[in-house]
């Protein structure tokens, strides 16, 4: 049965999307733009072996969910914006209608329960964060997790959660400043951080979806060891074969290109979320890739040698 993807034409839905595409499982891919929509589901369709739909629709809205969550079996809960916390509720509602909805279609036909005795709950599993397990984050983004993964574990439905570590792919805002000036420009640039290969959290997610092992389970996820935007840098030049600088950002600097870019709602807990990286709260790494898909995670080393034309 069909896997709904929320969240389809962002950096981790696409990769999910890609893994199941290759597996032959139906896929629905979610987002608001139809024109992302329609290019991802063009790239997808050569390798499908099952349906690919591609449906329109913003998460605040209410009737279009429900419409696009029919007949789904799982749902990669991806959302994107603190400042909707409705978002995930609306997603946990029309989860909850479709599983009884699916579960009267069972009884009208031929009654009893699905092969993997899950009834005809949809398994929830949501892309969370790390930063929810530490006990000094209460900023405006942790805060907003905390109450996703709460609502996922109250639904009543079959649930995994998804806890990663600062994405490697957010190294890619460097990219226009390794390509003009050789240079990065970052706030705690000695902080160590374990982030982890976007790749890896999708691997992880299509190996839950619609996995009764993982009902119920937690998944925290990093790369293989933690480093600092310094030796990220280091590693970006070797692989550029150019010498790179890092400058390091003052607070005042910091807090002004994240106020230039996001809802000073969201600024302030990016900040607070910089804060704690530079105490070191980021550094520690976790065995949940190698659980989730029962192999080592991806280094920074190679994720960057796979993205090295965004750089160069
Ligand atoms: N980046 C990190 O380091 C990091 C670390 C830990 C956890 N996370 C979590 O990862 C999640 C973000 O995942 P991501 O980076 O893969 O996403 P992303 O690349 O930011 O993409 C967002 C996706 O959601 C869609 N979208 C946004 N607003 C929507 C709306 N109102 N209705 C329907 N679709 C909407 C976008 O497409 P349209 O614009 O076309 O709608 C796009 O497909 C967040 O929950 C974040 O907290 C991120």
């Amino acid at each position: 049965m069909t896997v709904v993807i929320t969240g389809a034409t962002g950096t981790v839905g696409r990769e999910v999307a890609r893994r199941l595409v290759s597996a032959g499982r139906p896929v629905r891919l979610l987002a608001r733009r139809a024109e992302g929509l329609r290019r991802l589901r063009g790239e997808l369709l050569p390798a499908a072996r099952a349906g690919v739909e591609a449906v329109p629709v913003d998460l605040g809205d209410r009737q279009g969910l429900e419409r696009a969550l029919r007949g789904a079996r799982a749902v990669l809960v991806v959302t994107s914006d603190p400042l909707s916390p409705e978002h995930d509720a609306l997603l946990v509602a029309a989860a909850n209608r479709e599983s009884t909805a699916a579960a009267r279609r069972r009884d009208g036909t031929r009654g009893g329960e699905r092969p993997d005795g899950t009834g005809g709950a949809v398994h929830l599993v949501k892309l969370s964060a790390l930063a929810v397990t530490d006990p000094y984050a209460d900023d405006l983004l942790t805060r907003w997790q905390r109450e996703n993964e709460d609502r996922v574990r109250e639904s009543g439905l079959p649930w995994t959660l998804l806890r990663p570590r600062a994405f490697m792919s957010n190294t890619l805002s460097w990219a226009p400043g390794i390509r003009d000036e050789r240079t990065v420009r970052a706030y705690g640039g000695q902080a160590r951080n374990a982030c982890v290969d976007p790749r890896d959290i999708a691997e992880a997610a299509a190996a839950a979806l619609g996995d009764p092992a993982h009902h119920g389970r937690t998944h925290h996820l990093t790369g293989p060891e933690a480093l600092s935007a310094a030796e990220q840098t280091e590693q970006l030049g070797r692989l550029l074969d150019t010498g790179l600088t890092l400058v390091e950002l003052s607070r005042a600097q910091a807090e002004a290109a994240l106020r230039a870019r996001w809802p000073e709602p969201v600024a302030v807990a990016l900040l607070a979320s910089a804060e704690r990286l530079r105490a070191g709260s980021k550094a520690g790494t976790e065995p949940g890739v190698a659980r989730a898909t029962g192999r080592v995670p991806t280094s920074f080393a190679q994720w960057a040698a796979d993205h090295r034309t965004a750089f160069a």
